[in-house]
């Protein structure tokens, strides 16, 4: 099968599995670092099919929605390609991807190797600041019940997966345990850069938030 077939039918498959999903985890957030992953891959001179690939099938299977067993995804990906015939190589570059995306606490290293994967985790990051980032963290926790902020509750800075997977109490303490880390957290240069911007709206939205809590604004 040709490449842009490959794309074009993993692309429909997620879609399909994806929509009416309302935690952050839609289709249209895997659109989005689609989207964000050609444009640094383009820059960065990556083999875009395994860009393409990694970044749509990145969060096939997310620990979160498979009670903590993060196997799932790369398995579930793998099959998909192989029913598709895309090369052994080619299906273990992208499983390594999945493997290795997902963002497990401020203070974990992440084990991602290849370009392609630096690349999509840059992406899929992305998603997590920035004016869509802030919507994210709130329509996450308005699904797990969680107050929109908790004063008296200080964030905690996660040193290991464990600590991170049980969660922050309010979603204004996920800005600090995440999303304010996310702009030291990136791979590619390219990244940097849109890190930064997206990085300095985060801040003025909390500082903004804060001050309306107490009335000063
Ligand atoms: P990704 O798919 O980008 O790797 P995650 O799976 O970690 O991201 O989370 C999906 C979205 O939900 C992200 O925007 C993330 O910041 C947000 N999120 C994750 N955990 C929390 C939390 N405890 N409170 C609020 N938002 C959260
Ligand atoms: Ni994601």
């Amino acid at each position: 099968m040709k490449q842009g077939d490959v794309i074009e039918k993993t692309k429909n498959y997620v879609r399909k599995k994806f929509s009416g999903e309302s935690t952050g985890h839609d289709w249209w957030h895997i659109y989005r670092v689609w989207k964000m992953a050609r444009k640094i891959g383009k820059k960065e001179k990556a083999d875009m099919f395994i860009v393409e690939l990694g970044a749509l099938l990145h969060d096939i299977a997310d620990f979160k929605f498979y009670s903590g067993d993060d196997t799932v995804g790369p398995r579930k990906a793998s099959e998909w390609l192989r029913s598709l015939e895309v090369d052994d190589e080619e299906i273990k570059k992208v499983s390594h991807i999945i493997d290795n995306v997902s963002f497990k606490g401020a203070k974990v290293k992440s084990k991602m190797e290849s370009l392609e994967g630096k690349i999509v985790q840059d992406a899929d990051r992305l998603d997590a600041i920035g004016a869509i980032g802030i919507s994210r963290t709130f329509a996450f926790g308005g699904s797990k019940h969680r107050p929109l902020y908790e004063p008296n509750v200080k964030p905690i800075i996660h040193k290991t997966f464990e600590e991170y997977k049980k969660g922050s109490a309010s979603t204004i303490n996920h800005f600090y345990e995440k999303l304010l880390h996310v702009k030291d957290l990136m791979n590619t240069d390219t990244g940097k850069e849109i890190a930064q911007e997206r990085h300095r709206f985060v801040e003025g939205y909390l500082k903004r938030f804060l001050e309306e809590w107490e009335g000063k604004k």
